[in-house]
């Protein structure tokens, strides 16, 4: 209990790499060093050898006296001792294996960064089509979940809780599509209204519990609630507004959208149509006449 503790010395690993490498070093130019000594040595006694001693005095290799070969061979050696000591020790060694490396690590830490960011951007995509896939599987395949809404150029469906268009036409649509069927919408967007639409079950989206509504109409707590409540019809309409429109574009499988070709004032909005999640398959122009002040068409979208 109250013996001391043996202090174990920590080296730091990048000191000790260092050591290891200043260490070899010394040995690759003690060698080097010897090398050149026994190339001094061994030349003078060549020389001896064969000048003084007279040792293959007639031998010679490609005009030249044996031991100048000799000599001009081991030079060569030598020379390659030391280009290996000092230039390829430099270019191949262990510091420049480090350095490329390093360098393979920062162009994938380059890249890995790269994939991160484009992975952000299809995030939302990615996350909006999981979403819906779990709810397909979920619920009837058969069923085909309806947004239906009117929108400016620049996406404003509305201001001040009300449309800020008048066509009748498109009105005329709307009743034509939605009518028989389930119609979800967010509880400012019933509000709107001066009275519940004949021929459609409402079903109304709100947090507050105590919120009445009239007879007839479905009260829900959530936009997932409200999809169960309309398991049973085969295209329930989401009628908006733009909170409930932006939750539901990762449930629908239709876009009807009436787009207004001119820019409102506005305090609600249409969310972004995605062209890479979206597919348009109608589009149907009108022009402007005593009933329709403005250009619009009819577009319809399904999922890719
Ligand atoms: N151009 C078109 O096609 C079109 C269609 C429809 C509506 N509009 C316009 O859109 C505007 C209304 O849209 P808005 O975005 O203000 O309101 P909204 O979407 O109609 O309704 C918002 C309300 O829905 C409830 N809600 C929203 N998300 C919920 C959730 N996840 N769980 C439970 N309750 C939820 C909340 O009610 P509580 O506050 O009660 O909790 C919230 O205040 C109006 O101007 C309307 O005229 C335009």
């Amino acid at each position: 209990m109250f013996s001391k503790k043996k202090i174990k010395p920590q080296i730091d690993k990048e000191q000790l790499e260092l050591i290891q490498n200043a260490q070899r070093r010394v040995k690759q130019k003690r060698r080097l060093y010897i090398h050149f000594v026994l190339f001094l040595v061994g030349a003078i006694l060549l020389v001896v050898a064969n000048v003084g001693l007279g040792i293959g005095k007639d031998f010679k290799i490609f005009e030249l006296d044996w031991f100048v070969m000799a000599i001009l061979l081991w030079l060569f050696l030598f020379l390659y001792h030391i280009l290996n000591v000092f230039i390829i020790n430099k270019f191949m060694g262990k510091e420049w294996e480090k350095q490329q490396l390093d360098k393979l690590i920062t162009k994938q830490q380059v890249r890995i960064e790269k994939i991160k960011k484009e992975l952000k951007k299809e995030a939302p995509h990615i996350a909006e089509s999981e979403v819906y896939n779990e709810e397909l599987k979920a619920r009837d395949r058969k069923q085909e979940i309806t947004i239906i809404a009117a929108a400016g150029e620049n996406d404003a469906i509305g201001k001040d809780n009300q449309l800020v268009w008048n066509l009748t036409d498109d009105m005329q649509r709307f009743k034509d599509l939605t009518s028989g069927h389930y119609i979800i919408m967010g509880r400012k967007t019933f509000e709107s209204f001066p009275k519940p639409l004949p021929n459609r079950t409402h079903v109304v989206i709100s947090r507050q519990e105590d919120y009445k509504v009239p007879e007839g109409v479905i009260k829900v707590n959530s936009l997932e609630e409200a999809i169960e409540r309309a398991k049973n019809d085969s295209q329930p309409f989401i009628i908006g507004g733009g909170q409930i429109y932006e939750q539901s574009m990762a449930y629908a499988d239709k876009i009807e959208l009436t787009r207004v070709h001119a820019d409102f004032e506005a305090d609600t909005f249409f969310p972004k149509i995605d062209n890479s999640i979206w597919k348009e398959i109608a589009n149907t122009f009108h022009k402007k006449d005593s009933n329709h002040e403005y250009e619009f068409s009819f577009i319809t979208f399904i999922r890719k």
